[in-house]
């Protein structure tokens, strides 16, 4: 692959954190003050991941949060296959500090090389201590670049939206500092399940994020031992898109199963070879189901 080929692609963010210390309460306060304006008359819902758009040095950006808070959906979707994760927002309460759940979070971060942001919140509370936990995190090899480190802490309240902003310039400093985010766009698509249900009126309704290439309705596609072909893809805002590049997320229509999450998907190149590559698989996955049951 021909690097003048490569595009540069959003950043890819999960949050991650003790109980309580503000995970959803951030992501909702992103979605709500930054997702990218819908058509009129779209009906925003949850699908698992959304972009937001930020303003960086005059330059209009995008970030793509996946929706699924907390280490164990990042851990259950890199057990499958699926490394979603450039950036790692890791929120701490100011007023509470590091917990067990915080250094877990580290672990799993620093596992998979995702570089992370701290994110100090709860700064709004009395009793809130954002330095003790700056000095807390320096013994897990998380130095603020204040104190000459590499790590870039925001205080922030999740819930009065305090330098949220803040923390989203953060993200794209970090991921441009540390990192090289491109793909090209030019190709079939590959990527990964982020949550997959049935609907009753829909079918099997699966959002996956577009890591490599460009997806295209009436693509033939193959998602773990689920295929289909693409009849149709929203975006969080109930949109109707005909393409989805590199880091986004998108709602598929079409597949004849439910995949699982974390389930990397590809396109195939006709509905015939879709259905060959997952039915090869469903041989595969009974077999090794038979001869666990006979151990
Ligand atoms: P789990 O999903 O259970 O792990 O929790 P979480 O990390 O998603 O925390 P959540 O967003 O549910 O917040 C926990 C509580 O803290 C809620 O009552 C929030 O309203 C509150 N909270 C979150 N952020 C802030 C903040 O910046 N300031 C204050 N005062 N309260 C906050
Ligand atoms: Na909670
Ligand atoms: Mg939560």
């Amino acid at each position: 692959q021909d690097d003048k080929d490569l595009k540069p692609r959003p950043p890819v963010v999960t949050v991650m954190g003790h109980v309580d210390h503000g995970k959803t309460r951030l992501l909702d306060t992103i979605r709500r003050s930054n997702v990218i304006e819908g058509e009129a008359g779209g009906i925003t819902q949850r699908i698992g991941a959304y972009q937001v758009s930020v303003t960086l040095e005059g330059e209009q950006r995008k970030i793509t949060f996946l929706d699924t808070p907390g280490h164990e959906a990042f851990t259950a979707m890199r057990a499958r296959g699926a490394e979603l994760t450039d950036v790692a927002i890791l929120v701490v309460a100011a007023d509470d500090g590091v917990m067990p759940q915080t250094v877990e979070a580290i672990n799993h971060a620093q596992a998979a090389h995702v570089p992370i942001v701290v994110a100090v919140n709860k700064i709004d509370k009395e009793g809130a201590n954002p330095d003790k936990v700056r000095g807390q995190l320096t013994e897990f090899g998380l130095v603020p670049e204040e104190y000459g480190g590499d790590t870039m802490f925001v205080d922030i309240s999740a819930k009065q939206g305090t330098n949220v902003d803040k923390l989203l310039e953060a993200v794209l400093l970090t991921a441009d500092a540390e990192l090289d985010l491109r793909a090209n766009p030019d190709m079939d698509a590959r990527g990964a399940t982020i949550e997959a249900r049935l609907d009753k009126g829909r079918g099997a309704v699966a959002t996956v994020l577009v890591q490599s290439g460009t997806l295209h309705v009436g693509d033939s596609i193959v998602a773990g031992t689920s295929y289909g072909r693409v009849r149709a893809m929203l975006d969080e805002n109930g949109k109707q898109m005909k393409t989805a590049g590199p880091s986004c997320p998108v709602q598929v229509l079409g597949l004849t199963s439910v995949p699982t999450a974390g389930d990397l998907f590809l396109v195939a190149g006709d509905d015939r070879a879709a259905r060959q590559i997952a039915e090869k698989r469903q041989a595969t996955e009974r077999a090794a189901q038979l001869a666990k049951r006979r151990k």
